[in-house]
């Protein structure tokens, strides 16, 4: 009872300033700091259900798929889940202009026709442990930031020597709350994970761009891959001999469903989010750094949309880039609106002003923590020109201009010879050679020219970084060069980075040679004082002014959890295993408006264009649907679900996390957020943020239905948690079925259609 009060006023205290929804959580402190008020939300599992290190929990069907996206296990023999743009890179590499599977979708029919992906792991938790007191051994406040980091990296050598791993066990240990406390995360790694299956891009990438980022959604943003292991189930390379894991835990999977207030729970590896910037690191954000990358990236994109419209085998080649360039620009765009629409600047003032009352309120904590909020502001001026210079940097010569990343190999080449001769030349030779055919599969040097040429007039002509537009404009004029259009042709027509045989004939050459030879490269050589100009004048400052602002950073994060004890602080995301808990809701986008939670695949039909590219639908879709033939897979009332939404706050990385309804069956699959609300990252506000998932019933009918898969539903397990007795909802829902096509057949093994509650652990 009492425990219950303590708790309620916990809570009413807490809201005051944790926003519903708010928080991305380490599964190991839920039962501290968040089990009850999941409860309270309808949860009906405990802390120790969702992670434990004694038995198997939920924690244990989750991985970190390739280290940028999530993936749950669903079946025991190792299939997992994931979104079809977390498998693009996979379902790409195996595509040909024969075997389209980008465009007519890609189903094994057996263990035997299950893809190996080189380079793609996944990686299990095992156990997460506090290790703050070790790794801050010997530290304190008087060191320098670079004194500090040495501590902290001899501390964090001795932990990992003397922590006892098992056999394939790994220690990964990582800074939260900006470097107030470690933990440390004890992983397994599985290097062979096969494509199992993926749905046409027509399906799994449906509104592509267009309705990226953005309700109401209608794409199944789903692939299926399967872990592959030793005899003993360890990890181990690929082999023929492989078998498929058997995991500790899986999830089945409900076939009820999710309603609107339904609780739900997103448990992934979040990337990086910054909730507790000061204001002024939001204002530069929205003012001078957003504004900056997302011209860049609009001007490349408009070159490279244009041709890909042109043909298929340009559509092929750039797609996924196409996308990953896309992807931020949009969201870079919506994160600034949204950020001005939820006064992001005028709640950190408040906050900020909050602090400063705390503050002067003890002498204690204005002693050490006053200097914080000025100097935060002296440092943000200090960074501006250089921030802005780094962002055109990266973004142009980094990334936009696809020739600069062979360049930027080339650069390493000769630094191997250079330092350690022939022998460095040739090792690091065969490294570059191996990567080049991955790199010109998907190249196209007149699409890069044109990018060249109105990215360098970018460079050139860059407000607020003059170092190194001047030395764009210095280049032009040192080389006789009247426009960047010249510029662009003269490079292109003489450069070897354009042609992969003509590369590989200079590479080839004997080292000397070829050195001297790549040197006088233009391309390269124009990279090379570009970069030059670059490094010798921005990168330094930029990480120096970076460093002192970390410090600040953590100090801030440090006062403002002392200021406010009564505040839940949650550690900004990280890459590290998180969950998330919230509601299946909508929201208002704007005044007047209500979006509705649910979509249905009548909302595909609405917006095929027969022939887009982002919005063609594929025939037999359409059958099924014009036949309501949706097998065992419909809603109570006969629609085919497609999408949701819900108050889970997420990020990127949180794609391909399983959406979890309130007892641990997956009820869905996350791969978005809505557009007005992309500034959780940095402010997240209840009202507006979503995150978007597609319901596990268009999944399993895809699968089923619509590819004739059934095979892969077979192997997993489908429940109905909402009703009583086995098959009772199911049954009558087949008796109320709408008419027509062929008979609604049970999939799955009838065994695994009853109901079976959550027990910590699948098998
Ligand atoms: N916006 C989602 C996320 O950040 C999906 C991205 C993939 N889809 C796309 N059309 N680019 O990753
Ligand atoms: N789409 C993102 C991802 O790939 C998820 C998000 O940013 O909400 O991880």
């Amino acid at each position: 009872m009492k425990n219950r009060i303590l708790l309620i006023i916990f809570f009413l205290s807490s809201a005051i300033f944790l926003r519903a929804g708010e928080g991305m959580w380490l599964p190991q402190l839920l039962k501290a700091l968040n089990e009850g008020e999941m409860q309270t939300m309808g949860m009906k599992l405990t802390a120790e259900q969702i992670y434990s290190v004694n038995q198997g929990s939920l924690k244990d069907a989750i991985v970190h798929f390739g280290g940028f996206c999530t993936s749950e296990l669903i079946s025991d023999q190792g299939l997992l889940l994931t979104n079809h743009h977390c498998g693009y890179g996979q379902i790409q590499s195996h595509t040909t202009l024969e075997k389209n599977y980008l465009k007519n979708g890609f189903w094994a029919k057996n263990f035997q026709e299950e893809l190996s992906n080189p380079g793609l792991f996944v990686r299990f938790i095992v156990r997460i442990d506090d290790v703050t007191e070790a790794m801050l051994a010997g530290v304190n406040d008087q060191m320098t930031s670079k004194e500090r980091q040495s501590q902290i990296d001899k501390n964090m050598a001795a932990l990992k020597e003397k922590t006892k791993l098992g056999e394939f066990e790994e220690l990964m240990i990582r800074p939260f709350y900006h470097g107030n406390q470690y933990f440390s995360f004890t992983t397994v790694t599985y290097n062979d994970v096969r494509l199992v299956g993926a749905p046409p891009e027509s399906i799994g990438k449906f509104g592509a761009d267009t309705d990226n980022w953005e309700w109401p959604r209608h794409t199944g943003d789903f692939s299926l891959f399967r872990i592959y292991a030793g005899p003993n189930n360890e990890p181990a390379e690929y082999s023929e001999n492989n078998k498929p894991y058997t995991p500790k835990h899986f999830l089945p999977i409900s076939l009820d469903g999710v309603e609107e207030g339904d609780f739900t729970l997103v448990f992934g590896f979040p990337g990086r989010t910054n909730q507790y910037l000061p204001g002024v690191a939001v204002e530069q954000l929205v003012e001078t750094v957003n504004p900056a990358r997302i011209a860049i990236r609009d001007a490349a994109l408009k070159i490279i949309d244009a041709e890909m419209r042109k043909d298929e085998q340009t559509k092929i080649q750039y797609a996924s880039k196409f996308a990953r360039v896309a992807n931020y620009w949009k969201k870079w765009i919506g994160e600034n609106q949204g950020l001005i629409a939820t006064n992001a600047l005028g709640k950190k003032a408040t906050l900020e002003k909050e602090f400063t009352k705390k503050l002067n309120s003890s002498l204690s904590l204005k002693d050490r923590y006053g200097d914080i909020l000025p100097a935060f502001k002296e440092q943000y001026k200090l960074l501006e020109p250089y921030v802005l210079s780094t962002n055109y940097y990266n973004e142009i010569m980094g990334r936009n201009i696809e020739a600069m990343r062979i360049v930027s190999s080339l650069r390493r080449l000769t630094n191997a010879y250079e330092k350690n001769g022939n022998e460095g030349y040739e090792s690091f030779k065969a490294r570059l050679t191996g990567a080049l055919d991955n790199f010109y599969k998907n190249y196209n040097p007149n699409i890069d020219q044109q990018v060249f040429a109105r990215l360098t007039e970018m460079y050139g002509n860059a407000d607020g970084a003059k170092e190194i537009s001047a030395s764009m404009q210095n280049y032009l004029t040192a080389n006789g060069i009247r426009d960047y259009n010249e510029l662009a042709e003269k490079v292109f027509a003489n450069s070897i980075v354009l042609d992969k045989n003509k590369l590989l004939q200079v590479v080839n050459q004997n080292p000397e040679d070829a050195v001297k030879k790549i040197k006088s490269d233009p391309l390269f050589k124009m990279a090379d004082k570009i970069g030059t100009v670059y490094r010798e004048k921005i990168a330094g400052p930029y990480q120096e002014i970076n460093g002192k602002i970390a410090g600040l950073q953590r100090r801030y994060m440090a006062g403002l959890m002392e200021a406010f004890p009564d505040r839940r602080f949650w550690p900004d995301a990280n890459s590290t295993m998180r969950v998330t808990y919230g509601k299946v809701q909508g929201y208002n986008p704007r005044d007047g408006i209500t979006y509705n939670p649910l979509t249905t695949l009548d909302g595909v039909i609405e917006k095929y264009q027969p022939g887009d590219y982002e919005f063609d639908v594929p025939g037999k879709l359409i059958e099924l649907n014009a036949a309501r033939d949706y097998g065992i897979y419909a809603t109570a009332d006969g629609k085919m679900p497609v999408c949701f939404l819900g108050s889970n706050h997420t990020t990127g990385g949180n794609s391909g996390s399983p959406a979890i309804d309130a007892s641990g069956n997956l009820v869905g699959l996350n791969f978005d957020r809505v557009w007005e609300g992309t500034m959780s990252d940095i402010n997240y506000d209840p009202s507006i943020c979503r995150n978007i998932m597609v319901d596990a019933r268009y999944i399993l009918f895809i699968i089923d239905k619509y590819a004739g898969a059934g095979h892969l539903v077979k192997e997993m397990k489908l429940v109905h948690p909402r009703s009583n007795q086995s098959g009772s909802k199911a049954s009558k829902k087949k008796m109320t079925k709408p008419l027509g096509g062929p008979k609604p057949q049970l999939q799955g093994n009838t065994k695994k259609q009853k109901v079976v509650p959550y027990r910590g652990g699948g098998r």
